[in-house]
């Protein structure tokens, strides 16, 4: 593997450089009417709404949940890393009902997901939080470009010259298209503060009534503390030369508002200005606390 490798581009989006050259397989991917899609900005919560659904497929049974990775449970479909079996050649092998992760805007998804009609679960979380939560997993996912310092970062962030590209336009494009697709559309936000009532928002989605106790115990596991030190969720089995916990664990927080520890006051300025004039036009809106 390359070090550190600048991003590429596809059509206009900046993504990590393996994934960009594989662009081709993903495009043709064939999705299937059974399929349930991931969708997310990368830090929103991908793992955690993974772990979540894949529990609720399995009926609650922890064990059953355990029986691999998360990465392999739920392959990343344009996940592609030399040596390393593509998502869409995990897929291709993979019995159906097939749970899918993707971080690709709406506009770029492959075509058979909206031909089959599939079901999706998109989560997004607030601009500020993604923003600290990529910074550090820029740093200790070695497949991206150095980030820079924590000011340089936010600037490319703000600009969208970061892998899968504009937050903004990611979380806008997949909330415009819920209105035409079978689209459960969450918030990191809702999840952390009830995370009892998002998870029986997604067990309705999935046409799943495993009752209170169930409920309960998959509240339990998926909570950061225990996905933590959980190591088929935690990213830990992955080598270090490609994910570096020492530098940041993959679990590095799991909080709303953790921004307020990184912008200085004139970044948080310069952020709320820049985020009103490309957020100003959407129905879309974030709780302005975190
Ligand atoms: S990735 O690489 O895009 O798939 O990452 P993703 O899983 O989307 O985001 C990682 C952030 O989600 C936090 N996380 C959780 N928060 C709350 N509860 C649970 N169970 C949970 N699991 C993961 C994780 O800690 C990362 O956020 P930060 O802010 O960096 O801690």
């Amino acid at each position: 593997l390359t070090p550190r490798p600048e991003l590429k581009c596809v059509r206009g989006l900046p993504l990590i450089k393996y994934f960009a050259e594989n662009w081709e397989q993903v495009e043709k991917f064939q999705a299937r009417p059974d399929d349930l899609l991931i969708s997310t900005y990368p830090k929103a919560g991908t793992t955690w709404i993974s772990e979540i659904v894949d529990q609720i497929l399995n009926d609650g049974d922890i064990e059953k949940s355990k029986r691999d990775a998360i990465f392999i449970r739920v392959p990343f479909l344009e996940f592609a890393v030399p040596g390393v079996l593509k998502g869409t050649e995990q897929l291709a092998a993979m019995p159906p009902p097939r749970v899918i992760k993707t971080h690709l805007p709406v506009e770029f998804l492959p075509q058979s997901f909206w031909d089959k009609n599939c079901k999706m679960i998109y989560v997004a979380r607030n601009a500020k939080d993604v923003a600290v939560s990529y910074y550090h997993f820029y740093q200790m996912a070695k497949v991206h470009p150095d980030p820079g310092t924590w000011e340089e970062f936010l600037q490319k962030y703000m600009d969208g010259k970061v892998s899968f590209g504009s937050w903004y336009d990611h979380v806008k494009g997949w909330w415009e298209k819920k209105k035409d697709y079978r689209i459960l559309y969450l918030f990191y936000e809702d999840m952390k503060e009830n995370p009892k009532h998002e998870i029986q928002k997604v067990m309705k989605f999935m046409e799943k009534d495993l009752g209170e106790e169930v409920l309960e115990r998959i509240v339990r596991h998926t909570s950061f503390q225990v996905m933590k030190e959980n190591s088929m969720a935690n990213y830990g089995t992955i080598p270090t030369s490609i994910m570096d916990h020492s530098i940041s664990p993959f679990m590095r927080k799991g909080i709303a508002g953790d921004w307020k520890n990184h912008f200085t006051v004139a970044q948080n300025e310069a952020f709320d200005a820049d985020y009103a004039k490309k957020m100003g036009q959407t129905s879309l809106r974030f709780r302005t606390e975190v």
